[in-house]
């Protein structure tokens, strides 16, 4: 969480719901917020902020009703920017347990405590930006062109210099479909191939339906289908998912959180407490009520090309689906968990074949510290953003993404087929044969699935 909603609303949601579901929360809101203040007109930055506030103060707001929380704000974060009490008591909101500004946030109408949030909001953003143009909190500007860059060159070679260095144990690595389609899997946005553009046969209001709640329970059908060709099993891991494990094997990798639903992960052997399968998998299922669904049965009606009921108990009936995370669905608890427990600790944050364009999965990448270095490897560049818009993601206390230009001091990328990119750097590393051995090994071992052209 990076962003002042991180300092206000989280601490909202916190008190009363979980970590998870409020840093989840907290997330929505503030990539919704972000995108209508970078896609409006406001030309200057007190617009944007304004517009980006009275955006954040709603959502958080109307979450908070869907919750079913008391709308209590509180004060605290994690952005290095935290409201004192003298601007919590003239924001007109709540300090501790005690209601500040004249006791009467619990009883204040709705509108008094959206636009007391608002002003809150705006004042971290603006005390923030104060901050560091007088040289406190984070550098910037002109003190960021001054600092030494951490690789010795921003590809996979100023990679292999660093890893080689002993500098990192804790790699954490970023998968999205791109690692996968080696295999034979497609990824789901590029034109052409991609899923998104290949579901015309299931006859889908918009491509992105088969993965909607919604639509699910209207007509699964679609879903189904789509379930029996992508189903684990049928697919032999990459070298890049060996190269995963190669990192496992040699101590370096602290987790590797992908946003695949195909277990090639778990396929080239790497240990399951070493995997975050952000956007869930076929390995459980539930009905739409919540009871778990025996996987051989769902496995057997996937085969089948039949929808699968609840048969947990006698009436239940309701549809079951595998956990995996259907758009506006919250990601799984483990997700929240070891994104707070693991980006800490990372040294290395190296992310491969996905478009970033998932959240929260794609803000991840702005969660090691600033001394990180970080690797994309994609056949497009992805994660970056353009002069403005990190202009204001720098002013509302975000992350700035990727930094591929001119101030770059810590993103290496390499740009094309992710297998070639990790192939060249198991070389540089002197790793060639043992990943050549484990890619041999995969293949012997998966029943590769013939894939119509
Ligand atoms: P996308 O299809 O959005 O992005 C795949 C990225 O990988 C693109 O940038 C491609 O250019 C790149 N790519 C493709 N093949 C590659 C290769 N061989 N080597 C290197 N790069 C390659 O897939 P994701 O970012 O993973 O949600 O998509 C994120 C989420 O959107 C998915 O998890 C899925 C989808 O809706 C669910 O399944 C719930």
């Amino acid at each position: 969480m990076s962003g002042h909603l991180a300092a206000v609303g989280f601490h909202v949601f916190e008190e009363t719901v979980s970590d998870t579901t409020a840093q989840m929360v907290a997330s929505r809101v503030e990539e919704a917020a972000f995108a209508e203040a970078t896609a409006s007109d406001a030309s200057d930055e007190a617009g944007l902020i304004r517009i980006y506030t009275a955006r954040a103060g709603e959502l958080l707001r109307a979450e908070a009703k869907k919750l079913g929380v008391p709308s209590r704000w509180g004060s605290g974060g994690d952005a290095g920017v935290t409201a004192t009490e003298a601007e919590l008591t003239s924001s007109g909101m709540l300090v501790g347990d005690e209601p500040a500004s004249g006791g009467e946030s619990e009883t204040s109408s709705d509108e008094e405590e959206l636009s007391a949030l608002q002003r809150l909001v705006q004042k971290l953003a603006l005390r923030k930006a104060e901050q560091e143009e007088g040289g406190e909190g984070e550098p910037s500007g002109e003190a960021e062109e001054d600092l030494e860059p951490l690789l010795s060159s921003f590809d996979v070679a100023g990679v292999a210099e660093y890893i080689k260095s002993g500098k990192c144990g804790n790699i954490i690595f970023m998968a999205g479909a791109g690692i996968s389609v080696s295999a034979g899997i497609p990824d789901f946005r590029t034109p052409g191939t991609g899923l998104y553009d290949n579901l015309q046969k299931y006859d889908l209001p918009h491509p992105t339906a088969v993965f909607e709640l919604d639509y699910f329970q209207e007509n699964p059908a679609p879903f189904y289908l789509l379930a029996k060709e992508l189903y684990p099993g049928q697919y032999p891991p990459t070298p890049t998912h060996h190269f995963v494990r190669l990192l496992h094997e040699k101590g370096l990798l602290l987790r590797c959180f992908t946003q695949n639903i195909d277990s090639l992960e778990a396929a080239a052997g790497l240990p399951h407490e070493r995997i975050v399968a952000a956007h869930g998998n076929f390995d459980s299922a539930r009905c739409l009520k919540g009871h778990p669904a025996d996987v051989h049965r769902v496995r057997e009606h996937v085969d089948r090309g039949e929808v699968m009921r609840c048969e947990s108990c006698d009436g239940c009936d309701a549809l079951v689906k595998p956990d995996i995370v259907f758009f506006g669905e919250n990601l799984p608890e483990r997700f929240a968990r070891l994104v707070a427990e693991d980006f800490p600790k990372c040294d290395l944050l190296i992310v491969a074949g996905t478009s970033l364009a998932v959240h929260p999965f794609a803000g991840l990448i702005n969660h090691p510290g600033e001394d990180v270095p970080r690797m994309l490897v994609n056949r497009e560049k992805v994660g970056e953003m353009d002069e403005s818009t990190r202009a204001i993601a720098k002013l509302i206390g975000r992350g700035t993404g990727f930094d591929f230009g001119e101030t770059n001091r810590r993103d290496a990328l390499h740009l094309g087929d992710c297998d070639a990119g990790f192939e060249e750097l198991a070389r540089l590393l002197g790793w060639e044969d043992e990943l050549k051995a484990l890619v041999e090994k995969g293949r012997a071992q998966t029943p590769v699935k013939e894939r119509p052209s």
